[in-house]
């Protein structure tokens, strides 16, 4: 498996040319503190979401001519924050605020939360009649969060207590396949890449990536490397637990009506099983043991699932009205191998 190693992506506007070209120079120099900026629709500007992904990236992967120092270099942590606002801003503007009840139980509150899922039918629609094209498209777009998966949420281990934490780290042993590298779901869903022609390489799809997609990712990264977010985090990974098993039994009967096998389909199943499980954890264990450990952080938890679906709804509706149209959902198509 290549190691993670990305390419600076082309940028998509000024503040990720003013960051981009930064980066390429020594660490904290050349990166003036970016003026307030008030884009119209933050979730989809697709200048801020690749700025902001690539400010995060920093911080999982090496980048190719960027000095790893600029991890935590104050310019990028001051410009970094001046994109995180308006995200944050219009995330908050979708979530409705927990409710003085939801908090008496967490994980009642999340089942409740995850029945009303506001997402449009994408797994249903991919099982049933999605294109070849269309079903590998969902498979590049996922490719952002699946080739990394587990590692945002990873973030918050140190910070949780040691009820909660040992129910995170239950449900990150498995996500790492306990200790087994191919039995990892990054590696899993490397190797569901490769079965379907598609480069695994990390960051290889990057530039096709729109907004939307990044925002999926960028949520998570920045509930997990903001210690004041750590409720958002568990959340976020209860959510994602508790809506996994029925859509990737869906994603993974797409592949099998289009002919794939088990290589490609492994991911997939894997996760029927495994997030059965992990949801039970997450909810009650996790979620419910941390709010019951520090109740000032339970109404983040239920901010994060509300944050995860609506923010996966807008790129999921994405993908679905690109297709509607006989689009593609990428910022430029991939070659399908016919
Ligand atoms: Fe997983
Ligand atoms: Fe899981």
């Amino acid at each position: 498996m290549a190691r993670r190693l990305i390419e600076l992506p082309a940028p998509r506007g000024p503040l990720s040319e003013r960051l981009f070209e930064a980066l390429e120079g020594p660490p904290n120099e050349g990166l003036e503190p970016p003026e307030p900026i008030d884009p119209a629709d933050p979730i989809a500007d697709e200048d801020l979401q690749l700025a902001l992904y690539l400010a995060y990236e920093i911080h999982y992967t090496g980048i190719r001519g960027v000095d790893e120092a600029w991890e935590w270099a104050p310019s990028l942590l001051a410009f970094r924050a001046g994109l995180e606002r308006p995200f944050e801003a219009a995330v908050a503007e979708l979530v409705e605020p927990a409710a003085e009840e939801e908090l008496a139980s967490v994980g009642a509150a999340l089942q409740a939360i995850v029945a009303e899922d506001p997402g449009p039918p994408l797994s249903r629609y991919l099982e049933t009649q999605g294109t070849q094209e269309q079903v590998l498209e969902h498979v590049v777009h996922r490719s952002a969060y699946q080739l990394k998966e587990a590692d945002p949420h990873s973030w918050a281990i140190p910070r949780l207590p040691p009820r909660p934490k040992a129910a995170l780290l239950e449900v990150q042993a498995d996500e790492y396949g306990g200790g087994d590298v191919e039995r990892m779901h990054s590696v899993l869903f490397a190797k569901t890449m490769t079965a379907l022609g598609l480069d695994s390489t990390y960051g290889a799809y990057l530039d096709r990536l729109p907004a939307v997609t990044l925002a999926t990712v960028n949520l998570v990264s920045g509930f997990g490397l903001h210690r004041r977010r750590r409720g958002a985090a568990v959340g976020h990974l209860a959510g994602f637990e508790m809506t996994s098993s029925i859509p990737n039994r869906r994603y993974g009967n797409a592949l099998r009506r289009l002919g794939f096998g088990r290589e490609a389909t492994h991911f997939y199943d894997e996760h029927v099983e495994a997030d059965a499980v992990h949801e039970n954890i997450a909810a009650w264990d996790l979620a419910g043991g941390l709010a019951a450990d520090e109740p000032e952080v339970a109404a983040d938890i239920l901010f994060g699932a509300r944050a995860l679906l609506e923010v996966e709804a807008r790129s999921a509706t994405h993908l679905m009205e690109s297709w509607e149209r006989g689009e593609s959902s990428l910022r430029d198509p991939v070659a399908v191998a016919a």
